[in-house]
């Protein structure tokens, strides 16, 4: 493997005090993507166009800040799981890991097969029957999908930036929350990520997006990073569902003495928020 020691401009604002190796640095048809490493943190990830795509921390192999567990707040044993935005695939492999023994399925969609190539050579993607990949645009994928999920992690990278963009617009689209409802079981939920930051014009649009999520869904849940002025980006997770649902203590996991897991709840649960913060 060829190592290069380099100090990457983006990175250097997040973590400044840590070199970053760059396992790989190449063009797909979507973007350009890099891997990079930085030994002294344990973190691994990959960047698109030099931005922090997603990524896993390499002693823990826990997905460095991934909303997905939220779904141990809401569910007890969901067993049908979707993905639509693959990046990494830190958070589905590491649900495949912890859930092996249950009869679980995931179901992956990512149009860039180069994130798929990485994912598998850097972050361990496992080959395995229950890990279905879909080479495809999530849009194109929901129009045929029949199968229901009981969760739906949506997280393309949707940002206040790209709202206007054509490749995202279909996200916060009447069309396209019509397909999601769809594809749920009863109990299911969807963990909706959308990266903007709660100030002005920004704001309104997080507004706009909760209003319209509210049309679709019964239930509708906000956890949000705090803003802080040092922070360029700022994430939201949406939670959906048909019904009125009650957050519990996480389902599974808590009352195991693992560290890991607790520290990943008790962080999870800080940044639940009341959704009014929106209106
Ligand atoms: C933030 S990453 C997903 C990270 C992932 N959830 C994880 O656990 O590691 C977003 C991914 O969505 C993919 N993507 C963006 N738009 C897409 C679309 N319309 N259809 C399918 N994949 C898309 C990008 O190529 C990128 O790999």
């Amino acid at each position: 493997m060829n190592w290069r020691l380099k100090i990457c401009d983006y990175h250097q604002l997040l973590f400044p005090q840590h070199h970053s190796y760059i396992l790989f640095e190449g063009d797909s048809i979507y973007q350009h993507l890099s891997v990079k490493y930085q030994p002294q943190i344990n973190f691994l990830g990959m960047f698109s166009n030099d931005k922090f795509m997603a990524g896993c921390n390499t002693k823990t192999k826990l997905p460095w800040n991934s909303p997905f567990f939220l779904v141990d707040f809401y569910l007890k044993q969901p067993k049908k799981f979707l993905f639509l935005g693959g990046g990494p695939c830190c958070a589905p492999t590491a649900l495949w890991k912890r859930d092996n023994d249950r009869s679980i399925s995931i179901d992956i969609v990512e149009q860039d097969p180069l994130v798929l190539e990485l994912a598998a050579k850097f972050f361990n993607l496992p080959k395995d029957r229950r890990i279905n990949i879909h080479h495809t645009q999530a849009q194109q994928f929901l129009i045929q999908n029949k199968k229901k999920y009981d969760a739906i992690f949506f997280d393309l990278g949707f940002t206040y930036e790209r709202r206007n963009d054509k490749k995202y617009s279909f996200c916060a689209q009447k069309f396209t929350l019509k397909q999601l409802k769809k594809a749920l079981t009863p109990q299911g939920i969807i963990i909706y990520v959308v990266i903007a930051r709660r100030q002005c014009h920004q704001k309104q649009f997080l507004c706009e997006l909760y209003q319209q999520f509210k049309k679709f869904f019964n239930y509708c849940e906000l956890y949000s990073d705090e803003p802080q002025n040092h922070k360029k980006i700022q994430s939201h997770v949406f939670i959906l569902n048909q019904k009125n649902m009650q957050n519990n203590k996480p389902f599974t996991k808590l009352s195991k003495t693992d560290d890991h897991w607790s520290n990943l709840y008790q962080e999870l649960k800080g940044k639940q928020m009341n959704a009014s913060v929106l209106t």
